[in-house]
């Protein structure tokens, strides 16, 4: 037997039993006539001592050994005289009397420790020595547990989890595919999928009417802290459901999984706000509604007072921070300075403060009377000793400008709490979307969503305005999954394509497989995705969805591990009857 326990599992009550422990070297430390070692395996550390008093030899052979070293060691466990709380193992330590080394190491490029000195390059290329600091074990353990907990909810409730295709044909998700040419079809290409959208509606019509699948999609995208170009999702779909059974139903899912997981009930229903609710209020569709400062407009009582950066501007609104009158020239300056910054584009921005003597003071008072401002103040319902930022322009660049604006608030001010978790549902998202430079309409969430009932006529006579049956849960600010109930049509699935600008020839090469199925009795349904690395970065507060994947690539979609993408050799090329060229710019 290589070893009788794991090194995160003695305790007092194991004193004086034999053992045996195999594990890395996280650190030694000689004291003179001791040394101790710090064993490490994924369950923990334990003390391991060496006496040079009774065995000078094995003491002698301990301290030769170095970090990452992998040992096996057998002794006795004894209560520890200095003990360690913060440690689960700390009241005990190993008295070892046989030593083994399984094998040597080399000294590692960085400390594998909690708090390492290696840089992110540098851990992601050793990404197996990484994955043995303890907040990346952590981290994959809480993966680990949420998918099991999510099966369990889901196999409670009938759904089945059935896996489909990655070799496919493009889905239209938003992004550009990955693609796979074929060696037996010369010329011609599968596209990985960006997410099983089809596949899990074919599902609905074969009659499987619960599905669910933890799976891998693919989509060649621009990176971010919350994108990987591949990633995981909880997909899911069900037949003869309406928007309403779906919300309740993954409302239960995401609620059990911070019951088991995290300890907390979430006991109210998810707020649900439609898409123009929660552009107006927070200018933005997926907004963090841990803090309030909501956005109001001022746009009509601010006109008409000679100042023209508002009488020229179609929309005027702001946020009413609490509390924070008090702040300076040189702080309002940062701030008109981060709202001026070319990824958020503001011209610039006023402020009003309701000074706590009740007294107003503005950066507009040349344009503005006192009791004009009081009607802004009034507005927000401020309170004495709070400050109005205000913001002026086209409406939709003014509102992402305030929610940005109110982001950067809210991380000032300390109110986004990585401990507080606020979900909500964003409903009712517009169906199209208008697109300038390809000068036609794109679907917001994919050409499969139904448009609301009601809005259907609107198709031909004003498509923007058609609203969709689609929906995004959102949690703190991040979208964690989005999904819609489904055309399962043929006649408006064909419409909808048209609308998108597909010819029917189009439509019919690249979803005819999909239409025809719905010539054979296609249900009505529904589904949503959840993205599960998002969801777990959330659960393990990490600010990058790279801390809870095992193996991640880089901002340049590069596995600096594995050092790949790479080139193949020229028989593979052969093989695959492709020829490379070189474009010029
Ligand atoms: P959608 O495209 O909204 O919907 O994706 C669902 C969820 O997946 C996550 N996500 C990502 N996570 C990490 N990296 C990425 N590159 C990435 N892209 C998306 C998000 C998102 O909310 N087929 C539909 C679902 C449906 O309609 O049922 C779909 O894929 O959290």
């Amino acid at each position: 037997m290589y070893r009788t326990h794991t090194c995160g599992e003695l305790r007092i009550q194991d004193v004086n039993k034999h053992v045996i422990l195999c594990g890395w070297i996280q650190r030694s430390r000689d004291l003179g006539g001791m040394t101790f070692i710090d064993l490490r395996d994924r369950y923990g550390i334990t003390q391991l001592v060496f006496n040079m008093e009774t065995n000078a030899g094995l003491c002698r052979e301990a301290r030769k050994m170095g970090r990452e070293f992998v040992i096996q060691a057998e002794g006795s466990v004894a209560e520890r005289s200095n003990k360690n709380p913060k440690m689960p193992t700390g009241d005990i330590e190993i008295m070892v009397e046989k030593l083994v080394v399984l094998n040597e190491s080399l000294t590692p490029p960085f400390t594998i420790e909690t708090e390492t000195d290696g840089g992110d390059e540098l851990r992601m290329k050793y990404r197996y020595l990484d994955l043995r600091r303890e907040p990346l074990r952590n981290n994959l353990w809480l993966r680990h547990r949420m998918a099991f907990e999510a099966r369990h909810y889901f196999n409670a409730r009938q759904f089945i989890e059935i896996e489909t295709p990655v070799l496919i044909k493009s889905t239209p998700e938003g992004a550009r595919d990955y693609v796979v040419p074929s060696r037996i079809n010369p010329g011609q290409f599968y596209a990985l999928p960006q997410s099983p959208q089809t596949f899990k509606q074919l599902l609905m019509v074969a009659g499987y009417d619960r599905y669910v699948q933890i799976v891998k999609c693919f989509r060649d995208e621009d990176l971010r802290a919350d994108r990987q170009p591949e990633f995981t999702q909880i997909d899911c779909e069900m037949s003869f459901v309406g928007q309403d059974d779906i919300l309740t139903m993954f409302e239960g899912m995401i609620k059990h999984l911070f019951k088991t997981i995290k300890g907390i009930e979430l006991k109210d229903s998810f707020l649900r706000l439609s898409y123009e609710e929660a552009m107006e209020q927070y200018g933005n569709d997926k907004p963090d509604i841990r803090f309030e400062m909501k956005i109001a407009e001022l746009t009509a009582i601010a006109r008409g007072k000679g100042f023209g950066v508002v009488d020229s501007a179609p929309y005027t609104g702001g946020i009413c921070v609490k509390g924070c009158s008090s702040y300076s020239r040189k702080q309002l300056d940062e701030l008109t300075e981060f709202v001026k910054r070319p990824q958020i584009g503001a011209k610039g921005l006023l402020y009003v403060k309701y000074e706590t003597d009740q007294s107003i003071k503005s950066s507009v008072d040349k344009f503005y009377a006192t009791d004009d401002l009081k009607k802004w103040v009034d507005c927000f319902n401020a309170q004495p000793g709070d400050l109005i930022l205000v913001m002026a322009g086209e409406k939709l660049p003014t509102l992402r400008a305030l929610s940005e604006l109110r982001l950067e608030m809210g991380n000032r001010l300390n109110i986004r709490s990585k401990e507080v978790f606020k979900p909500l549902w964003v409903i009712d998202f517009p169906l199209l979307e208008w697109d300038d430079e390809a000068n036609r309409f794109f679907a917001m969430h994919h050409p499969f969503t139904s448009p609301k009932q009601e809005d259907i006529s609107l198709l031909d006579a004003d498509p923007g305005k058609v609203r969709a049956n689609a929906y995004d849960c959102v949690i703190n600010g991040v979208e964690v999954g989005g999904g819609s109930v489904r055309i399962h049509n043929e006649n408006l699935q064909k419409k909808m394509f048209r609308v998108l600008g597909f010819s029917d020839e189009e439509a019919e090469r690249q979803f005819g497989f999909l239409m025809h199925a719905f010539r054979y009795g296609a249900p009505p349904h529904g589904g949503i995705a959840f993205g599960f690395d998002r969801l777990v970065s959330l659960f393990a507060g990490e600010d990058s969805i790279r801390d809870v994947i095992a193996f991640p690539k880089n901002n340049a979609a590069r596995d600096v591990m594995i050092d790949t993408p790479s080139e193949i050799s020229d028989d593979q090329m052969k093989e695959l009857s492709i020829r490379i060229e070189r474009m010029k710019d």
